[in-house]
């Protein structure tokens, strides 16, 4: 790569223009010096920035640019002098104009083979373990089987995840349908699809719900994946789709000892507009009281977006058995379950959230650290800017 790459210094020596094989990258000056990847200018042991970046010059330039193998040799007017390895250089993230991060895998109901991961396996084995987050984060969820049919099943491979996190309702939590019943959960009532309690801040990353008994008639789990949804939307309204990206509803949960309200859109988009979130939650979600016309097309969009979540061109429907346990990507899957009647038996489920950040930190070290050649390469900060 390095052999054909030139560098080019134009502005007054404000951008620098690299090409290598085709690809072409401008940077600014200023932010080839702050991300400088030397000693001086970042920790050797954690790779975090020592230099106050806020205090270098705006008209900072480059004086001197010279390519070696796989090297860019760099001077600066204040200065100093680095050295960056090209091929990081070159594949360092950059603004995107796509609808969607590359690795999601969008479905409908003609999803026939839903993502599955065993306990055991996930548990003993990393590589296991990496499958597993690479399918979660591939398809939004996945359906694990063989969990102890234990109240706390689960925990063993939460630890091996990330901490649960711990809400009013406590770590690993009861669905089961009770006489006072604070949340609908507690009820045998059937759930439209919805993502959980938009009314938390940071909202729960993801949800594991495991199966201890489910003899019940009816309960069946529903899911639907509400970026599918929300790109569906995208095409057949585009005005729609906006006005859910921009308005955004308040969501609360009270009971007697809480009080908790947050708020956001429908569909969220990330600072590049790709689909970042998805929120869905009839229980809970209070409008704020717009004027009429702006209300008026917040409803048709919601509705068409409900239409869409509860189609069954997009649901995929199963009923889980005991031992069994679904990890659903709260940001992006809705979730639902029809009614049920005890008099067929019992029905109990247990419900844990983990967080997305312990998640996708979790599968990011997994991923370099087993199979680095598969995946882009996240390079330690020993490894990374070591001199
Ligand atoms: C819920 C929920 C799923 C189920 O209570 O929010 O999604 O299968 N429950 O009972
Ligand atoms: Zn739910």
């Amino acid at each position: 790569m390095s052999s054909s790459a030139v560098a080019a210094v134009n502005s007054q020596g404000r951008r620098l223009t690299l090409r290598s094989n085709g690809v072409e990258r401008e940077f600014a000056a200023l932010w080839l010096r702050e991300r400088a990847p030397d000693e001086a200018t970042l920790d050797k042991l954690t790779g975090q920035r020592l230099i106050e970046a806020a205090q270098l010059p705006l008209d900072l330039t480059i004086t001197q640019a010279s390519v070696g193998v796989d090297t860019l040799q760099l001077d600066f007017s204040d200065g100093h002098s680095t050295q960056f390895t090209l091929s990081e250089l070159l594949s360092d993230d950059k603004p995107t104009r796509q609808e969607l991060t590359d690795d999601l895998q969008l479905w409908d109901a003609s999803l026939d083979t839903l993502p599955e991961a065993n306990f055991g396996a996930a548990l003993e084995s990393d590589a296991a373990l990496l499958a597993m987050l690479d399918d979660l984060r591939r398809f939004g969820f996945v359906r694990v089987v063989g969990v102890p049919c234990e109240e706390d099943g689960m925990q063993a491979l939460i630890d091996r995840i990330g901490p649960l996190r711990r809400t009013n309702w406590g770590g690993i939590a009861d669905v089961k349908s009770v006489a006072q019943a604070y949340d609908l959960t507690m009820t045998q009532r059937g759930l439209e699809p919805h993502t959980d309690n938009p009314y938390r801040d940071p909202i729960p990353g993801y949800i594991w719900l495991h199966c201890l008994t489910n003899a019940a008639e009816g309960g069946d789990s529903t899911l639907t994946d509400g970026f599918m949804a929300a790109q569906r939307l995208r095409q057949e309204s585009p005005e729609a789709f906006e006005c859910l990206t921009q308005l955004s509803p308040a969501f609360r949960y009270v009971d007697a000892t809480t009080h908790l309200e947050s708020e956001g859109p429908l569909i969220e988009l990330d600072s590049h507009g790709r689909l970042a979130r998805v929120r869905y939650s009839n229980r809970t979600e209070r409008m704020t009281a717009y004027d009429p016309d702006t209300l008026e097309r917040y409803y048709a969009a919601r509705k068409r977006f409900y239409q869409l979540i509860t189609s069954d061109a997009l649901t995929v429907q199963l009923k889980l058995s005991p031992g069994e346990m679904l990890i659903m990507d709260n940001y992006r899957l809705l979730h639902g379950r029809t009614a049920f009647q005890l008099e067929g038996g019992i029905r109990h489920m247990r419900q844990g959230y983990v967080d997305r950040d312990s998640t996708a930190s979790r599968h990011q070290v997994l991923r370099s650290t087993i199979a680095p050649q598969q995946h882009a390469t996240i390079a330690t900060p020993e490894q990374g800017y070591a001199l």
